[in-house]
């Protein structure tokens, strides 16, 4: 299944189209039945990710002896279907004139003639040749205020797929058509320049929009032979090529167009390649010119189908960055020196035997980075196991995701989300814990919001801070800081209690009720009341709602979706335990619509992990001291798995102070500002006698470095990443790497080869199988059945069964019975005293990915957030006199940072906000943040950090710009709503006939439902 969910259908019937019978499902659209039986027809609105928004009238067919819309009518049992009656092609031509009235057709000189443009291709499909309404400028101005895209309102043709687009599939509900204007045209806030809307630039209405109506900026002028004239001689060629028009019709000019666009696909390069920004996963071509990213075009990815956000759309330019490195550089009396390849190699191989040699194996240690590919995770473990000997080795889950894995891990088995954004799709009720989920994992919550405004599932969030899904959300809880784990054991007391739990379930799949009934015993409502802050009643009422919305087996239940809200606290994984705990009793685990959903951050984070980026474990989760799997890697690499346990990141910095740990390997991570408690990290990096970093750029943890390596980016190779989903895909190389950089996955093979282990790799596809030989979960994975946007969820058996759903006849357990884990309270250390009286809380944004590296580097989201900065809330701003813009020192028992202040409703009270992008290393919110951390993971407890805020003299422009999308105003609507453009007096249906066949489906209204 691609793209968002659409509504069911109904049981299988015969159709009859153009005299043979075919099958379709009632409810569906017939245009769906048209297209499957591969019957050419017009359809310039219709999308089949989109649904049918009958706005152009082009797919009008004879039904049952009537012309009516075959998008908007609705399949029955015994439907007669003629597609070619003159009544029929009557109509589909005076539509498509209508149509090619509003576009002026110069496709010749057009940066959307690329052989995909639906008002070109259709008009070859029709035959067109002269067509009976004349093109007529709208005379209205181009809008070209917006970083990434422009909207040409003369090239627009009305379809409103763009706006069906922002209203209900990313529904961020900025654009709308103004029907009832004279002269109608797409408007932003209901008539707004796009650069002072609420648009988040996630680009899905340029994805669908049919024409060069909606234009991405990388193209305009790059994309054809002859798109780059000047104006007056683009407006001559334009000319010229209408009087042609006139004498030989437009076919032929067409052909000549045709023959362009031919010419021109061969210097673009289409290649399939995953986002490299949050882990939900999105695929995509991306379109390339030599080293010029023209566009990012997604449609047929599993996850995201047509839906990016603006950072998967748009954030590509730091690829090119003017800052890449180039060159190796090795430290030399203080300073960095450039180096060729093999010297930088040589050097960094003696130094490691040495290190070796003189302190043993465990004096060396190696971070895997959650942005490389699956297969670079692979060989980091590999490396320091195989060649080095030391389990030393961790990856950034570690920051963030070490929790949840380990509360699944006790509870249910594996460390991943249970089912795919679909499954969450299909729930009765999404609970959000601790996630920023529109900003931080924006495409996965679209499919949310969507839920949510066409009334298929309710949503609650519970939160501290006041984000866009908690605006949205039917309940929204705001507790105190780090009290999750006891409302969530409230929740169970009561459901236990009150007999709601679901009793089958627990009987039958899951063991260990009794000793989890004694744990949450002291989690009265009277004491969760008094320490989460929220009312017994709204305890429970949710309760109430979990359990009903889970009570119909027969359909979707309750998912739980969580981030680093839950795990950066001392008790992460404690709180993740007691999510999985609730879901259990509940009996929500093992069909669509129900699961366990630990949000992933990074790109690549779970398969980090999955590949055996750990301390204790080698990949797919697999024991170091498990007999087995020493004896599956004796065989493969030649030596003995040590048994005991690594050092993890956070030790290792401890080790490193202690003097224990001497050498330091760290791949794609900018460990300097995203491990809390930077000024300790430095202090660690300085005291290690050798320490390689290789990444993109020279970053603020590369000074710390002896040797630094220039690393390819994912776009200059090939590898898999696996999402949140455990979906595991294939990423392209869509151009060389820039010259003098390397894959890592080649960088470490010559290292390793220098030590004395040859593992002659010569393609990632060769790690991959060696992954699939030594990991049960990964044993069906290979790049053959990845091809394309094929993708795999593990586990995928050896005959490439994959699991997309968990959980439904066993759990990971050798009884297949889940284990209900009695999990312990730890509340929090640093509760705001009297010395340090603000909580400080800190995360992502939407237009920055973590620290920034990568983001600050493209232009357009730069701009559109320049810098970190700090949230304070209208009490605290009018508390102590502090105004947007204003500078104020934040100081904790552990450094101090300067920002300026942003006053918003987002947070409340005495809590702060400070996101983790920051421009300047002085200024990341890690300064401020200590060493406590998850009592059982190491995962630091970011979230339990207590400041206190000194008010600067200094005043300044607000840190959030005029034009940020926050400022905006949406106009939400149920969709496009075409109805106003039928009620028109001027609209009658093409070729005369007005019937409104399928006037079920013109309801659109009545289907949506929801908010508005
Ligand atoms: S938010 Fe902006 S970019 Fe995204 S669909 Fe709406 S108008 Fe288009
Ligand atoms: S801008 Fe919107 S309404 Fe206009 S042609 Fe493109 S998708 Fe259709
Ligand atoms: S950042 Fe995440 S949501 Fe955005 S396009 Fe990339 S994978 Fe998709
Ligand atoms: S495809 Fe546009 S109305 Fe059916």
């Amino acid at each position: 299944m691609r793209g968002p969910l659409r509504v069911n259908t109904g049981p299988e019937v015969a159709v009859q189209i153009d005299g043979v019978a075919f099958v379709g499902r009632t409810g569906e659209p017939l245009i769906d039945v048209i297209n499957r039986a591969q019957i050419e027809l017009a359809q310039v609105c219709y999308h089949p990710q989109l649904g049918p928004i009958q706005t152009c009238d082009t797919c009008a067919v004879e039904i049952n002896g009537v012309v009516g819309r075959a998008c908007g009518t609705p399949v029955t049992a015994g439907l007669t279907v003629r597609t070619q009656t003159q009544a029929a092609r009557l109509a589909q031509r005076d539509a498509y004139d209508r149509i090619v009235s509003n576009h002026d057709l110069y496709c010749t000189v057009c940066d959307n003639n690329n052989g995909n443009c639906t008002v070109h291709n259709t008009l070859s499909l029709l035959g067109v040749d002269h067509p009976t309404r004349p093109f007529q400028p709208k005379g209205l101005a181009q809008d070209h205020s917006n970083a990434f895209y422009r909207y040409d309102p003369d090239q627009c043709i009305l379809c409103g797929r763009c706006v069906e687009a922002c209203q209900n599939v990313q529904v961020n509900e900025t654009l709308s058509i103004n029907w009832e204007a004279e002269q109608p045209r797409v408007q932003w806030d209901g008539g707004k320049p796009i650069g002072e809307s609420s648009c988040v630039s996630c680009g899905h209405c340029i994805t669908v929009c049919p024409c060069n109506a909606l234009m991405e900026k990388s193209m305009l002028g790059e994309a054809g032979l002859l798109t780059a004239l000047p104006k007056p001689v683009f407006e001559a060629a334009i000319d010229l090529v209408k009087g042609v028009e006139h004498s030989s019709g437009l076919q032929l000019i067409m052909n000549v167009s045709d023959v362009e666009a031919e010419t021109r696909s061969a210097s673009i390069q289409k290649t399939k390649t995953v986002c490299t920004y949050c882990g939900v996963g999105c695929s995509f071509e991306i379109w390339t010119k030599d080293r010029h990213i023209l566009k990012v075009e997604p449609g047929p990815g599993p996850a995201n189908g047509i839906s990016t956000c603006v950072k998967g759309k748009f954030g590509w330019e730091y690829v090119n960055s003017g800052d890449r490195l180039t060159t190796p550089l090795i430290r030399e009396n203080g300073r960095f020196r450039e180096a060729s390849w093999d010297e930088a190699l040589d050097l960094i191989a003696w130094r490691l035997g040495e290190i070796k040699g003189q302190h043993g194996p465990d004096a060396l240690a190696f971070i895997a980075s959650s942005k490389a590919t699956n297969e670079e995770a692979y060989l980091v473990q590999k490396f320091a196991r195989q060649v080095i000997g030391t389990n030393n080795v961790d990856n950034c889950s570690r920051y963030c995701q070490s929790p949840a894995t380990q509360g699944l891990m006790r509870t249910v088995g594996y460390g991943g989300d249970s089912g795919t954004i679909h499954d969450i799709e299909n729930a009765r009720l999404v609970i959000t814990v601790g996630s920023n989920t529109a900003e931080s994992h924006p495409v996965l919550a679209t499919r949310v919001k969507r839920a949510h405004k066409l009334g298929r599932t309710q949503l609650v969030v519970v939160d501290i801070r006041e984000h866009e899904l908690a605006r949205r959300a039917d309940t929204f809880l705001r507790p105190r800081p780090g009290t999750d784990f006891v409302w969530l054991s409230a929740l169970s007391r009561l459901i236990l209690d009150n007999g709601w739990a679901d009793d089958a379930f627990l009987q039958t799949r899951v063991n260990g009720l009794e000793e989890f009934r004694a744990s949450v015993d002291a989690f009265t409502l009277a004491y969760a009341e008094a320490e989460t802050g929220l009312a017994a009643a709204e305890i429970e009422a949710l309760a109430r709602q979990i359990v009903a919305a889970g009570q119909d087996k027969t359909k979707g239940g309750v998912c739980i979706l969580w981030a680093m809200g839950v795990t950066q606290q001392c008790g992460g994984s404690e709180t993740s335990t007691a999510i999985s705990n609730l879901l259990l009793i509940t009996g929500n685990y093992g069909r669509t619509g129900t699961g366990a959903y630990p949000l992933r951050g990074h790109n690549n984070v779970q398969g980090a992990s999955d590949m055996g980026a750990m301390p204790d474990q080698v990949s797919g989760y697999q024991k170091v001291a498990d007999p087995l799997t020493v004896q599956t890697h004796e065989r493969e690499w030649g030596v003995t798995l040590r048994p005991e346990r690594g050092l993890d990141n956070t030790q290792m910095i401890d080790a490193a102070i202690a003097g224990n740990l001497k050498a330091l390997w760290l791949t794609g991570e900018e460990m300097s500002l995203t491990d809390a408690n930077a000024n300790h990290l430095e202090k660690g990096y300085e005291a290690l006698e050798f320490m390689v970093v290789q990444d993109l750029y020279f970053t603020h943890t590369a000074r710390y470095a002896d040797v630094v390596l220039p690393a390819a980016s994912a776009l200059e190779k090939e590898g898999t990443f696996t999402s949140t989903e455990r979906r595991v895909q294939r990423l392209y190389e869509a151009m060389p790497p820039l010259k003098g950089t390397r894959p890592d996955w080649q960088i470490y093979t010559a290292v390793a080869e220098r030590m004395g282990q040859s593992w002659g790799y010569t393609h990632p596809a060769e790690i991959m199988a060696e992954i699939a030989r030594v990991t049960p979960i990964m044993a069906g994975v290979s790049y053959d059945r990845l091809q394309g946007f094929d993708s795999l969820c593990w586990p995928v058996a050896e005959d490439g069964t994959d699991t997309p759903l968990l959980y439904v006849d066993r759990f990971n357990f050798p009884d297949g019975k889940a284990r209900l884990y009695p999990a312990q309270y730890q509340p929090r250390q640093h509760t705001p005293d009297a010395e340090f009286d603000l909580h400080l809380n800190s995360g992502r944004m939407l237009e920055h990915f973590h620290e920034g590296n990568m983001t600050f580097r493209v232009a357009g989201l730069a701009a559109s957030v320049p810098d970190t900065f700090v949230e304070i809330s209208p009490e605290l701003a009018a508390e102590r006199q502090i105004t947007n813009g204003q500078w104020v020192r934040l100081i904790s028992p552990n450094g101090a940072v300067k920002v300026q202040a942003h006053i918003t409703g987002r947070v409340s009270g005495h809590e702060v906000y400070v996101p983790m992008n920051a421009r300047h290393a002085e200024d990341a919110v890690n300064r401020l943040t200590g060493n406590n951390r998850d009592t059982v993971t190491n995962t630091p407890a970011y979230k339990d950090t207590a400041v206190r805020l000194e008010v600067l003299p200094e005043g300044g422009p607000n840190p959030l710009p005029k034009g940020n999308s926050r400022y905006g105003h949406p106009t939400p609507q149920t969709g496009v709503e075409v109805e106003r453009k039928w009620a028109r007096p001027d609209y009658v249906f093409p070729g005369g006939l007005l019937p409104m066949l399928g006037d079920s489906l013109n309801a659109r209204s009545d289907r949506l439902g929801g908010d508005d």
